[in-house]
């Protein structure tokens, strides 16, 4: 029986110079697509504090709307990338509600989770809570949005998220109402797209 070669790989020399020996074991076959392992929502959860000034505020003296959604998207962003572990674009934005104003003064409490994953998309649910600060309490529930984030390798290419892993009751029901707005999204896009075709079909709008 023929002899392989043993490794005699020491520090110095990793691979090691050639010498008879028994045989190594096979490699294990590489899968064709890498397995992206889950992980949980609380992995990536986050609160973003943020104290307003009067520089915040809009000509009625409470605090500017898109104060508020920077600082949304800013939080967003922060989960998508834990999550992702890597860089991550907004994609979209959609169910901005503001319930209650905001004032100068108030600690507003930025809490986002990752809702959903796709697989490059994922959605980012945020819920923004005013601490008054004039008031002791549990604070107000000022406003809530839903985000999609896309992961993007350096090409600022689509890749692929790791699957969410729902924790609670909780997260699961985030999750099934995530998937009921993706739905949507999608046939809300594709409906327009059709719409926008069979206009141009018709030399419509230009
Ligand atoms: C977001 C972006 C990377 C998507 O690129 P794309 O080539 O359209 O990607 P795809 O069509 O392959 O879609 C990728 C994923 O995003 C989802 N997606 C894309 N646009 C979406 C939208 N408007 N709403 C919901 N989901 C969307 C797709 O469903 C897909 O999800 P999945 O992989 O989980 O199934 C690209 O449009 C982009 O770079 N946009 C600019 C982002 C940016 O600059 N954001 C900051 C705003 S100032």
């Amino acid at each position: 029986m023929g002899g392989v070669i043993e490794s005699s790989a020491t520090p110095q020399n990793p691979v090691g110079a050639g010498r008879v020996g028994p045989a190594a074991p096979e490699p294990l076959p590489t899968p064709a697509v890498p397995v992206i392992l889950g992980k949980p929502t609380s992995a990536s959860r986050i609160t973003l504090s943020h104290i307003m000034s009067a520089h915040d505020t809009n000509l009625l003296g409470t605090v500017h709307g898109g104060v508020v959604m920077k600082l949304v998207d800013d939080a967003a962003g922060a989960v998508a990338g834990r999550h992702s572990e890597g860089p991550a674009v907004t994609g979209a934005m959609d169910e901005m509600a503001f319930l209650e104003p905001v004032r100068v003064g108030d600690l507003l409490q930025v809490k986002a989770q990752v809702n959903w994953t796709g697989k490059t998309s994922m959605e980012v649910g945020v819920r923004v809570v005013a601490e008054r600060w004039n008031e002791s309490g549990p604070g107000e529930h000022v406003a809530s949005a839903y985000l999609v984030f896309v992961a993007v390798d350096a090409e600022g290419k689509p890749r692929q998220v790791p699957p969410l892993l729902p924790e609670t009751d909780r997260d699961r029901r985030r999750w099934q109402e995530a998937q009921i707005r993706r739905t949507h999204r999608l046939a809300r896009r594709r409906a327009i797209v059709e719409l926008r075709r069979e206009r141009a079909a018709e030399g419509l709008d230009g």
